[in-house]
């Protein structure tokens, strides 16, 4: 386990802790980008209302509820669907930097879920969460997908990754496009090194 990471069970003995649960969901795409770039995967995030991009979800309190109801309870108001979160699709657990607790003392948990949805799964959210969502235009100014492909000049992933992220969630991005094999790790590389250059 990475420094800094804990087991979902360590987080949760930190009863003074706050903790917030956000979830990758994605699907497998046959699209194709002008009818020739392969789109490959389909990965949903979200422009939130401070202007930066995030996973969907937020605050859960483990005393009032598991951490996946409250995780479940949030994509409801963010996206407007019943989505069933469940302890498999736990990926890690982590103390947040400083920053993001500053406006309360007690130290923020962040836990990372991902969930493999069916492509027209994925288009019901995005449905849902542009119409019916309780936050949308509030909390959620809209929901983005994450371009997979890298073109000529670093449009693509690279630029994607360029912009401002909140807490940890490019690193989380960055490590599930990885572990799930979504993107070969060279091609990621060369994103990397475009987004900083
Ligand atoms: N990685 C790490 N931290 C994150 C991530 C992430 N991917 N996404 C969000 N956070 C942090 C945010 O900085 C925030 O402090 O987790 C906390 C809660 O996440 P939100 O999704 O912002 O919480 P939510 O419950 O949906 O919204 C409540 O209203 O009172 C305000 O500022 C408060 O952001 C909070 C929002
Ligand atoms: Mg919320
Ligand atoms: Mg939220």
């Amino acid at each position: 386990m990475a420094s800094g990471q804990l087991s979902r069970a360590e987080a949760l003995v930190c009863s003074g802790c706050r903790h917030a649960c956000h979830v990758m969901l994605y699907s497998d795409t046959k699209t194709k980008l002008f009818g020739r770039i392969p789109i490959r995967h389909i990965i949903l995030m979200q422009m939130r209302f401070d202007g930066l991009l995030g996973f969907p979800g937020g605050l859960v309190n483990p005393s009032e509820e598991t951490l996946e109801a409250g995780l479940s309870r949030e994509l409801l108001e963010e996206l407007g669907v019943a989505l069933p979160i469940s302890v498999e699709d736990h990926v890690d657990s982590c103390h947040a930097p400083a920053s993001s607790s500053s406006s309360s003392s007690s130290q923020l948990i962040t836990h990372f879920y991902v969930k493999k949805m069916e492509e027209e799964q994925i288009r019901e959210v995005e449905r849902a969460a542009a119409s019916t969502a309780a936050d949308h235009g509030q909390e959620v100014l809209g929901m983005v997908r994450v371009p997979l492909y890298t073109m000529k000049g670093g449009g693509g992933l690279a630029s994607f990754l360029s912009h401002s992220f909140i807490g940890n969630a490019r690193s989380q991005l960055i490590d599930s496009l990885l572990r799930l094999n979504l993107v070969a790790p060279e091609e990621l590389h060369k994103a990397l090194t475009h987004s900083l250059g």
